[in-house]
């Protein structure tokens, strides 16, 4: 992202909030581990995406119309002997020259200068109940202002909600957002290529993630979007399995949801192939109502129709499917009006994907879903899970679990498959594997 995007993005939310208003937005905090063992820092999503500064103790503020400056960015102060702990940082000078803030002041003193910054403003823009210990500090500084109502000051009277404007923007993703989000899902696929060469029977699911990761940072992507899921035999079934610690056995399948994080923004992909090399016909029984499932969710992502189209095409070839093969009884159309396709297909089929995996955006609007349009991206994720606790199953389903998850871009006509450098075609796996 250049910096001229971080400008357009400000300039757009301060076209929209209008004059005699305040938005406010601050970092993310550190996050501790353990005893003095902080997690790698990430700054929040709404934050970079209108700033584009990495460090945390920093706070936005987008004063529109203000004279002399609209965008304010306190900071850490810039102080050699801190630097030598904790690297570089921008400072005040930086901010400016680097980040494009028309002012900057230190972090330390944000008590003394912000509340005037909302001095006889209508409306605060903040995002409420993220950062609870900021939430209080912003209220301290609203309190302090009432105080001085005699001396004619006017306080805030609305408080709004910054999400409504700035998450409809991040919804539709502009050509930059696009290009680094195609660059996340390419690394993404060849990871899970090199993922289902590695893999063989007596491999630990962890070592299979290792691969993955280490294709990541190979390909210059510095960490994963979420928590990779590499699930053998039963674990596949888990929908959330992170621990990876069990050891892959010939005639299973591997279920693994990844994806990379390019330039803050993620790609997130589920494959499932066969442990040994060759799905089983059980396997290939499942496995070929997802795929057509996901194919049937493709046709129905175009500008017009809306959010929920896709999962309905979904879940119409899921429970047809399992019908067919006896998994479910009685007739599609029952199966899909008493919802019994759930019992093995529990969730939706996909979510907004962007710079967090599972992205901002409404998904309906004043109760209607929301109606794709170009600039769009969301994940197409059906999946089938059999366990051995569902009852009166046949043995030969038993952990059978199946997620195929791409991603889109919502295009003029229809949507355009970002993460299809990845075969779904299982002939094409069993290549790959060979
Ligand atoms: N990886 C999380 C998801 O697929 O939604
Ligand atoms: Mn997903
Ligand atoms: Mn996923």
């Amino acid at each position: 992202m250049n910096k001229a995007e971080f400008t357009r993005r400000r300039k757009r939310l301060m076209q929209m909030m209008g004059e005699s208003a305040v938005a406010i937005l601050p970092a993310a905090p550190m996050r501790l581990r353990n005893r003095d063992v902080e997690y790698q820092y990430r700054p929040d999503s709404d934050f970079y995406y209108l700033t584009g500064f990495p460090e945390p103790e920093a706070v936005a503020v987008l004063i529109p119309g203000r004279k002399h400056a609209e965008y304010i960015l306190f900071c850490r102060e810039y102080n050699p002997e801190t630097a030598t702990w904790t690297g570089h940082m921008a400072g005040q000078e930086g901010a400016v020259r680097d980040y494009g803030a028309d002012d900057s002041f230190p972090i330390d003193d944000i008590d003394d200068i912000l509340p005037g910054m909302l001095e006889n403003k209508q409306r605060v823009y903040y995002t409420m109940g993220t950062h609870p210990d900021f939430d209080q500090r912003l209220i301290g500084w609203v309190n302090r202002l009432r105080k001085q109502s005699r001396a004619g000051i006017h306080t805030p009277g609305e408080f709004v909600s910054l999400d409504h404007l700035l998450h409809d923007m991040r919804l539709i993703k502009s050509t930059q957002e696009i290009r680094a989000m195609k660059k996340a899902a390419k690394i993404s696929a060849k990871a899970h290529i090199e993922a289902m060469q590695f893999c063989k029977p007596g491999t630990k699911e962890y070592q299979v993630e290792a691969t993955i990761l280490h294709s990541f940072m190979q390909q210059g992507a510095r960490s994963s979007a979420y928590s990779s899921i590499v699930g053998g035999g039963a674990n596949g079934c888990v929908l959330h399995y992170t621990q990876n610690t069990d050891t892959l056995k010939d005639g299973d399948l591997l279920l693994i949801d990844a994806g990379a994080e390019y330039d803050y923004y993620a790609a997130d992909i589920t494959r499932t192939f066969p442990v040994n090399g060759k799905y089983n016909k059980a396997q290939r029984a499942i496995y070929d109502i997802v795929l057509e499932a996901q194919q049937a969710a493709f046709e129905r992502v175009k500008p017009g129709n809306h959010w929920n189209e896709p999962h309905e095409a979904a879940v119409e070839t899921i429970a047809d499917g399992l019908v067919k093969l006896g998994l479910i009884k009685g007739t599609t159309k029952k199966a899909i009006k008493d919802e019994k396709y759930r019992k093995f297909y529990m969730h939706r089929t996909g979510h907004w994907l962007g710079m967090d995996v599972h992205d901002v955006g409404d998904y309906k609007i004043d109760d209607e879903w929301r109606v794709f349009e170009p600039g769009m991206t969301l994940t197409v994720e059906p999946g089938i899970y059999i366990s051995s606790e569902h009852k009166g199953v046949a043995k030969k389903w038993a952990n059978i679990g199946i997620r195929i998850e791409d991603d889109v871009l919502v295009t003029k006509d229809g949507c355009d498959v970002i993460t299809s450098d990845v075969p779904t075609d299982p002939l094409e796996i069993e290549n790959i594997m060979a």
